[in-house]
């Protein structure tokens, strides 16, 4: 399942994202890559432990524990460290696996990556290619969001980002793990929660079935998450 969540930043933080950015020094982007992605990875990142990189991670991990969508879609127990990467022209990363567990030396942080999110840092108007292509059960997915938009979507995907032609892409990336490993359950959970929330609208918190379908969400997942 795909899930895009508009507005995670505001167009004012994306650009004071992107002022502190400019101002930094980009590297290889196959430093923090598996042994199968180093070899089709052609791009630029931030430092991954710098400060600048924690800091503005940090930035949007607080954002994303505000976002109702984003929790209720991915019910996240750890979130990577955000990481921030720049494709210019003839840039690009081959269709790739993600790394099944990832560690963080700086935090000793170690996580399933249940889901793989990409925060586009750049409006689409800015460049040209530089799709975001996710190859599921479902068939082939081209992402391209407007700055300040996230999708999340599931590690086990092969996916790639197409060549930048021109202008330039810049987004930072991370993964998650969820409390609910099953896709499937969590996709349920996501779709029951947005149903009870049109309720909500319509007929108010203490309904009295609305009450119990709020009461058989929180089952479900105390029933699938683990901590
Ligand atoms: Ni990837």
């Amino acid at each position: 399942m795909l899930v895009c969540i508009p507005d995670v930043l505001s167009k004012q933080e994306v650009a004071e994202f992107r002022r502190i950015m400019d101002a930094e020094p980009w590297e290889d982007g196959r430093s923090t890559a598996g042994a199968q992605s180093a070899e089709v990875k052609q791009n630029e990142q931030l430092a991954p432990d710098g400060p600048t990189a924690r800091m503005l991670g940090e930035r949007i991990v607080k954002a994303l524990a505000a976002n109702t969508q984003f929790i209720s879609a991915a019910v996240p127990l750890h979130i990577f460290p955000p990481l921030f990467n720049r494709y210019v022209p003839g840039k690009y990363f081959g269709e790739h696996v993600d790394n099944c567990i990832r560690g963080d030396h700086l935090t000793g942080l170690r996580i399933r990556t249940d889901l793989s999110v990409t925060l586009f840092l750049s409006e689409p108007e800015e460049y040209e290619g530089g799709k975001l292509v996710i190859n599921d059960y479902y068939g082939s997915h081209r992402v391209k969001l407007p700055a300040g938009h996230l999708v999340l979507y599931p590690s086990t995907s092969l996916h790639m980002v197409t060549p930048v032609t021109s202008g330039a892409r810049v987004s930072s990336f991370f993964w998650l793990q969820s409390m609910i490993k099953d896709s499937h359950a969590r996709r349920m959970t996501f779709d029951m929660d947005n149903a009870i929330q049109e309720l909500v609208e319509r007929l108010g918190r203490n309904d009295p079935e609305v009450r119990t379908l709020t009461n058989i969400y929180h089952n479900l997942i105390r029933y699938w998450a683990e901590l």
